[in-house]
């Protein structure tokens, strides 16, 4: 028998995979049909032409049966020869998880350092790339919005800094935690690959990622040598379905078509506002939590670089951050993500990305009032009356 509280829904303020919409997972249901037959390539074709919309490309897409680090390893191969440089924008778990995919790839990994609580400066950046007086970077790889620590980084910024050192390197973004959350706009901010993934912002089941890729890239691509199978995007570009070297993940595409329509319906500058306004009512929970400074906090200690689809936040000294989770989850069916590689049991995170409204965002919080309490985290009350007084608007 378990003790676990498994009554009613469960409150999933999870940073990834999110909360599936009732419609979509009535979409993903359907009974399988053959992929190259003309009514199942009406919802491919719609699917496809969508997410280039939430992109903002009028580029290439190419998708993979494969989690982000499928797009990661995709980027990197189809852009690069063997022995070239990445440069890699340190921000936290995921870029340094990039950067070490790299360096096993064999390319020369580089690093701009960043402090992990507020990401890079990008005079660091440029300064870089002025350095590189040879030209030998091929390729800038930015975490967008970094999973692990709640820090946004500025895209156009990075852009313009790359532009101003005058230097030619292709500008990869990972997006796997921003698309369908923040505003991104691939054409309009210059860059160059974009990597994303199906289980976040695009609320469907975990396992397809792709990457939009500019014509300056695909240019890059038919110039690079590095050795390529499943994810090459010359042998993707001769198919009928232009991506999906194999069979292609036909329900995911069912419930993309939804998933599409649940973006556009709302407005994507609308589900961008929404995410927003969500992320900024946690802000203020654990904001009041922090109290005089003894309490949990931010972990992002720029207010311009905060998150808006997940809140980092790290534990008071001497308190571990998991006692706070299994709280949660055990007592009041309440998930939230734990701290990723060097930050397990200091941070914890709640996630709000996604298909989330008012009310599940107040569910979680006050789970996790509560269970700061149980778990004896000083903390000062009134987190979630806080984020009440802010989306009563
Ligand atoms: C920013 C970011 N990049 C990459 C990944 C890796 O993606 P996946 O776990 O889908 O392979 C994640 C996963 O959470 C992520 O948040």
């Amino acid at each position: 028998m378990t003790t676990r509280n498994t009554r009613g829904r469960q409150f999933f303020a999870n940073p990834g995979p999110t909360n599936i919409p009732d419609s979509v997972l009535k979409a993903v249901q359907q009974a399988s049909v053959e992929y190259n037959d003309s009514a199942f390539l009406e919802i491919y074709d719609q699917g496809f032409a969508g997410l280039k919309r939430v992109l903002g490309t009028r580029h290439n897409l190419f998708m993979y049966n494969a989690s982000g680090h499928g797009a990661w390893e995709a980027a990197l191969q189809n852009l690069l020869s063997l022995g070239d440089t990445v440069l890699v924008v340190e921000s936290g778990v995921f870029s340094d998880s990039w950067a070490e995919m790299a360096g096993k790839l064999g390319y020369k990994v580089e690093t701009v350092k960043g402090d992990w609580r507020r990401g890079i400066q990008i005079a660091d950046l440029a300064e870089h790339l002025r350095a590189d007086k040879a030209h030998a970077i091929r390729a800038v790889c930015v975490v967008h919005n970094e999973t692990s620590t709640g820090v946004t980084l500025p895209l156009p910024h990075i852009r313009a800094a790359i532009d101003a050192a005058g230097h030619p390197a292709l500008l990869m973004a990972d997006t796997i935690s921003s698309l369908g959350c923040m505003e991104f706009n691939m054409d309009g901010w210059g860059i160059d690959v974009t990597v994303g993934g199906s289980q976040k912002g695009l609320m469907l089941p975990t396992g397809m990622s792709f990457t939009g890729v500019s014509d300056k890239a695909v240019e890059a691509h038919k110039r690079a040598t590095a050795p390529r199978g499943y994810f090459d995007w010359t042998q993707m570009m001769a198919r009928r379905h232009k991506s999906f070297i194999g069979t292609v993940p036909i329900a995911m595409f069912y419930g993309l078509k939804e998933s599409i329509r649940l973006l556009e319906d709302e407005g994507l500058p609308n589900v961008v506002a929404r995410h927003h306004r969500l992320a900024e009512a946690v802000r203020r929970a654990v904001q009041v939590w922090s109290g005089n400074g003894s309490g949990p906090e931010i972990f992002c200690t720029d207010a311009q670089r905060r998150s808006d689809s997940v809140t980092t936040i790290l534990m008071p000294e001497g308190h571990n951050a998991e006692s706070v989770r299994s709280v949660a989850i055990e007592r009041y069916n309440t998930m939230t993500g734990g701290g990723l590689a060097r930050l397990a049991g200091k941070v914890f995170r709640i996630g709000h990305m996604g298909d989330l409204n008012e009310p599940m965002i107040l569910g979680s919080l006050a789970s996790v009032e509560m269970s700061l309490a149980v778990a004896g985290v000083p903390h000062q009350k009134g987190g979630v009356q806080a984020a009440m007084e802010f989306l009563k608007g």
